[in-house]
């Protein structure tokens, strides 16, 4: 795989972040915004950083956004995940990453759009701390194999937890779930050298 050239990456509009104290938790591609204002809600301590860089998706969050004012610790961007990652976030700063239901590209050819396969990698592993996880989910199988495959031989993760889910927590999830279709949940974390020489 060809290494990852950050000069090339455009810059954001924002020239630089400022987060709160506490857990930094930045979540790609948030969507209409549900996981991130229900995982606010529910962990007030951490800080999200949800980035998404459809327009008319981020409009339909940022208004529920609004419509819950006491929410202090919740950053919605929109912008390419890729570029605010790239030039806004430090070595080892992030404790989780969510990347929930990202577009499985699934013609042949498209490999190197999917997440996984893309050297942008190096990228959410230079800024993932030592201790962080990458929660990834996706409703197609394919995808879900091959996605453990490349984060385990290529990215060197290791598979920490896999489950069904079953509650919900975005708009993509809901409608999968509303058609009886699994939705595969994976958890990855760097891998243990516990043990190791
Ligand atoms: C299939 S949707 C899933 C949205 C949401 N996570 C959910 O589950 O309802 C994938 C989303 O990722 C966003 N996305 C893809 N690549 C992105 C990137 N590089 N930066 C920000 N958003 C991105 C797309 O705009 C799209 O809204």
């Amino acid at each position: 795989m060809r290494s990852f050239d950050r000069q090339k990456v455009p810059l954001p509009k924002l020239s630089s972040l400022n987060f709160n104290e506490g857990p930094l938790i930045v979540e790609i591609g948030a969507g209409v915004g549900l996981h991130p204002i229900s995982y606010s809600q529910q962990f007030p301590d951490h800080q999200v950083l949800a980035i998404e860089r459809t327009r008319s998706k981020f409009e339909r969050f940022q208004r529920r956004l609004e419509n819950h004012p006491q929410i202090k610790n919740c950053i919605a961007l929109h912008e390419d995940a890729i570029s605010v990652i790239t030039h806004l976030i430090g070595n080892n700063q992030v404790d989780k990453y969510f990347i929930l239901y990202p577009n499985p590209y699934p013609k042949k050819n498209d490999q190197n759009k999917r997440f996984y396969a893309m050297p942008f990698m190096e990228e959410i592993l230079r800024t993932l701390k030592s201790d962080g996880e990458i929660i990834l989910a996706t409703n197609d199988l394919q995808y879900k194999q091959e996605c453990i495959e490349f984060f385990q031989r290529v990215w060197k993760l290791e598979l920490k937890e896999q489950s069904l889910a079953t509650q919900g927590r975005t708009h993509f999830e809901k409608k999968y779930l509303s058609r009886n279709e699994s939705c595969y949940n994976l958890i990855f974390t760097r891998k243990s050298t516990f043990g190791s020489a």
